[in-house]
């Protein structure tokens, strides 16, 4: 399981046998033996505080023309923790609808860590710079369509 909500939820099995890309706008990807599921989990709030540190380091790469640390920084994005079942819950609640949607900036933006892991590996600048600005484009959009809603119910 990667940072699938909706798994944890109710749809563990369907989750895992449509995989990350059925519902994200980036193609499928194909399985990259650098990047595996992690079991643990963590509030919302602080697994977005490590993402904004992987983004940090990707960034430092991307001065730097070091593809080793974008690698390293994408794929800790690719493999970050789940959140806890709880405040799954409170998400769909507050979200409704919406819920399959915020699942969908999660899945983009988990696909296409695991494909800027691959353009690093593959010292594919143009590749690289691409899916850096889909990560970006997805974090914010999460941001901007959910964030305000959901900072009031997931408490502090
Ligand atoms: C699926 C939706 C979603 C995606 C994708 C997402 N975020 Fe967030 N993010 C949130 C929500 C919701 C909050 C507010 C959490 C809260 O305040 O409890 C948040 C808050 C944050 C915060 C503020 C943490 C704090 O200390 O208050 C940072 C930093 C952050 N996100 C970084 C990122 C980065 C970097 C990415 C992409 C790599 C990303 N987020 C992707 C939903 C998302």
């Amino acid at each position: 399981m990667k940072f699938r909500f909706s798994g944890l939820l109710f749809l563990p099995i369907a989750t895992l046998l449509l995989g990350g890309t059925l519902l994200s706008v980036s193609p499928p990807t194909d399985a990259s033996p650098a990047v595996s599921d992690t079991v643990d989990t963590k509030p919302l709030r602080l697994l977005m505080v490590g993402l904004a540190q992987d983004m940090s380091r990707i960034n430092t790469g991307l001065w730097h023309e070091d593809y080793d640390l974008i690698r390293q920084g994408a794929r800790s994005i690719a493999n970050h923790p789940k959140i806890p079942p709880n405040q799954i819950a409170k998400i769909k609640k507050t979200l409704g609808q919406e819920f399959q949607n915020f699942v969908r900036f999660d899945k983009v933006v988990h696909g296409t860590a695991s494909e800027l892991v691959t353009a690093a590996e593959a010292r594919n600048w143009s590749g690289v710079l691409e899916k850096y600005t889909q990560i970006r484009d997805g974090c914010v959009g999460c941001h901007t369509a959910y964030r305000d809603q959901l900072q009031h119910v997931l408490g502090k």
